[in-house]
């Protein structure tokens, strides 16, 4: 009875309808599908290898859901059924889901290495700091008096570590097309390492929910070429 519900007529309308609305999310300017920065491709590939391996599991798991189903249980012995009920148990019990984390590590752990905030040797980093507020971000660059709400302006290819941390609760910094999020905790200082690979406006959103206005938490990373964010800094530090 099964199978019988993949007509060809449920399959258009999956391809027609589903499929579209699902893709539709991964791009637009919240998306982490559609990175513009190393530490964002990461993820990205990181959440592509995992849908994929989920994918192949879930069929593997309806494949041997049908089969079973299928199975006549009067043809085998009591001793094979045995036998072959302590092979799942050790293959799929044991060796899948240590193969499958081994994998996942092998992958994820490098991946995740590429996120974490460690300047080379003679690399050339810009620090910002960040503090969450109910319910707003207000944003320094130390040593150059300059002090925003709601928008960080970086240059283009150079690497950016956003300390992060917030005056009243957690918050959770977050570019989602640039890299993954960061918690804001008070009287602690996170460290996020962001490259933004082309100039652009990028929109930023706190990622934790924290009371009335979480959801209008948001801001804006404006990534500038290295000659107009030379030119911001020296008007906005005029400005103060
Ligand atoms: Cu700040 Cu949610």
């Amino acid at each position: 009875m099964f199978p019988r519900l993949l007509t060809a007529k449920s399959v258009a309308i999956f391809a027609l309808f589903i499929i579209p609305l699902l893709l539709g999310g991964c791009a637009g300017p919240l998306s982490t599908l559609d990175p513009a920065g190393p530490a964002a491709t990461a993820v990205a590939w990181l959440w592509w290898a995992m849908f994929a391996f989920s994918t192949v599991v879930l069929l593997a798991v309806v494949v041997l859901w049908l089969v079973a189903m299928r199975r006549d249980p009067d043809g085998v012995s009591e001793e094979a059924a045995r036998r072959l009920q302590n092979r799942w148990i050790v293959g799929g019990g044991l060796i899948l889901p240590l193969a499958s984390v081994t994998v996942l590590l092998a992958f994820g752990i490098p991946v995740g290495h590429n996120m974490l905030p460690v300047a080379a040797d003679g690399e050339d980093v810009l620090r910002i700091e960040v503090t969450g507020h109910q319910w707003w971000w207000e944003v320094e660059y130390p040593g150059k008096d300059i002090r925003l709400a709601d928008e960080l302006h970086i240059p283009v290819g150079v690497p950016v570590h956003v300390h992060v941390t917030s005056e009243d609760v957690i918050h959770s910094f977050w570019v989602p097309r640039l890299g993954g999020k960061l918690d804001a905790i008070p009287g602690r200082d996170n460290v996020l390492r962001l490259v933004a690979d082309e100039p652009g406006t990028y929109r930023g959103q706190c990622a934790e929910f924290c009371g009335l206005n979480h959801a209008h938490m948001d801001f804006t990373l404006e990534a500038h070429s290295q000659e107009a964010f030379e030119a911001w800094l020296e008007e906005a530090h005029s400005d103060e």
